[in-house]
């Protein structure tokens, strides 16, 4: 069996237009029998920012070499992973700040990459082989320099050692030059062919 992280940040929850997305995606993996999903949703977990104490605890705890606290859970369940799926609106050009927090706690030197001392290059060692990533966008930024969310994702993705990234993006979903339902459904169906043979 294969295990897929879900990262769910869809925060509107059941308004979610981006979680149409990953549910239509998420139903065609569920149906092919051989993958397992882990819905990880960050709404419901108490994430922090790294600031202040909690971000001196990490340093210590990194120093030490203490990687099984309970705080490093976040990375050593993506470290695991099979594969990951991580569903986000397009907020402010990038993800919303959950998502980058949730990141913040997933990279942790030893867990999720690491650094050869000899040449100071970083390696990732996540055990995923695959990343999709499914997002939703109010204004049309298809291949506009201003879209910052997608490089991020596969920015973080390549650095902790997913080589092979997809993302699937419904754009333009509030211009109202085309009813969202329809933009949203094509980009739905996109993503059930994406997993069909994902
Ligand atoms: C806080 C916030 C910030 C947003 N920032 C942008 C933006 O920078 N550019 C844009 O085109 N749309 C922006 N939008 C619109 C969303 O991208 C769009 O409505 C998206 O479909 C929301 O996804 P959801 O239905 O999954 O919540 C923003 C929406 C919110 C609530």
């Amino acid at each position: 069996m294969i295990k897929v992280l879900y990262i769910d940040c869809c925060i509107r929850g059941e308004q979610s237009r981006t979680r149409t997305l990953s549910q239509a995606f998420l139903e065609v993996l569920g149906k092919r029998g051989n993958f397992i999903i882990d819905h990880l949703s960050l709404m419901e977990e108490p994430l922090v920012p790294l600031a202040g104490d909690f971000f001196l605890q990490r340093e210590k705890l990194l120093e030490e070499g203490t990687l099984d606290h309970p705080r490093f859970r976040y990375a050593h369940q993506f470290a695991k992973a099979d594969r990951i799926v991580v569903a986000a609106p397009f907020w402010d050009l990038s993800v919303p700040a959950l998502l980058k927090i949730y990141f913040e706690n997933v990279c942790v030197q030893g867990i999720t990459f690491d650094c050869d001392t000899e040449n100071g290059s970083l390696y990732g060692l996540c055990r995923a082989d695959k990343l999709c990533f499914l997002t939703t966008r109010g204004g049309t930024y298809n291949d506009s320099p201003l879209e910052t969310g997608i490089p991020m994702i596969r920015n973080l993705s390549l650095f902790l050692g997913i080589d092979h990234f997809d993302w699937i993006a419904a754009d333009g979903v509030d211009l109202l030059l085309e009813p969202p339902e329809l933009i949203v459904k094509r980009a739905a169906t996109q993503a059930q062919h994406l997993a069909a043979k994902w």
